[in-house]
């Protein structure tokens, strides 16, 4: 299982080699750097982390970690000391990252080691990167394990609404060999998901700004060609548009609109 584990995150991190570093806050239209969509994130984060004089913070698949870091601030706002740690995969992501205080372990997740447990751990648009539900239980398992018993994890997860759509998703994600390896999420499996992970109390605390991801962003991110873009219209032409209301082909290429919520959950005792 470790042996598959690295092949995927390896895989993936080689297709994501246009957006690595500097480059990452610019991707989807600055989706990841738009400050709004770091509030929106915070402002429903702040009222549910654990009051304590020090929290320890978390953030796995962090890219530089600029989520945490601006929740290290709004924190400080409030004269809430706190640490921020981040697991990320990609070197050049967090080298991007210049706060000494921020502990950086260039690293897979699932191969992350520690002693520590953290009050909060934080993710955002990663858990799809884990391609199918078996590897996200081990994940969110592990994020179950790092937490402390008072501890909460708060996360935002690329959602397409109906089964169809989640399939019809996966399956052009999977399909291409220049893009990465995806399972996204349905939202009526969420609960289900994190209970079988570890998790109690799981609950929906928002909804971020919908990403649209068309043929545009794609060839930018992976630089796609006309043939790839023809082969993924077709694969969507063959689910009739009324099933596919998130997922349409346009004049030159295609749309895929990805709900954003925000789920907070708790480690069961
Ligand atoms: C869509 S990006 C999200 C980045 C960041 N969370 C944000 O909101 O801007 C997903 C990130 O997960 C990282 N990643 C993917 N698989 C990983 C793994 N197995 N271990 C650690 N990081 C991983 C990628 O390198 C990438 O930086």
């Amino acid at each position: 299982m470790i042996f598959l584990t690295k092949n995927f995150s390896k895989e993936n991190l080689k297709k994501d080699r246009k957006v690595l570093g500097k480059a990452w806050n610019k991707t989807y239209n600055s989706y990841f750097g738009n400050i709004q969509n770091i509030n929106y994130f915070i402002e429903k984060a702040l009222p549910l982390l654990p009051k304590k004089t020090k929290l320890k913070i978390l953030y796995p698949c962090s890219a530089a970690g600029l989520l945490g870091e601006e929740l290290v601030k709004a924190l400080a706002k409030k004269g809430i000391g706190s640490g921020l740690t981040l697991v990320e995969i990609s070197k050049e992501h967090l080298n991007q990252n210049k706060n000494p205080k921020t502990k950086k372990n260039a690293v897979d997740v699932l191969a992350f080691q520690t002693k520590e447990k953290f009050g909060a751990i934080i993710m955002r648009s990663s858990l799809d990167y884990f391609p199918t539900r078996k590897i996200q239980v081990k994940l969110l398992s592990k994020i179950s394990r790092l937490l402390e018993h008072s501890g909460i994890f708060i996360n935002q997860m690329a959602v397409m609404p109906s089964e169809e759509e989640r399939k019809l998703a996966d399956k052009i994600y999977n399909s291409n060999k220049k893009i990465g390896k995806r399972h996204f999420q349905l939202p009526k499996e969420i609960k289900e998901l994190y209970e079988n992970s570890g998790f109690c109390n799981v609950r929906k605390i928002g909804d971020a700004s919908k990403l649209v991801i068309t043929e545009k962003e794609h060839s930018e991110r992976y630089a796609l060609g006309r043939k790839e873009i023809q082969k993924i219209r077709n694969l969507i032409l063959k689910i009739p548009a009324k099933k596919r209301p998130s997922i349409k082909t346009t004049k030159k290429g295609y749309a895929l609109e990805f709900a954003f919520p925000i789920f907070t959950a708790s480690k069961k005792p």
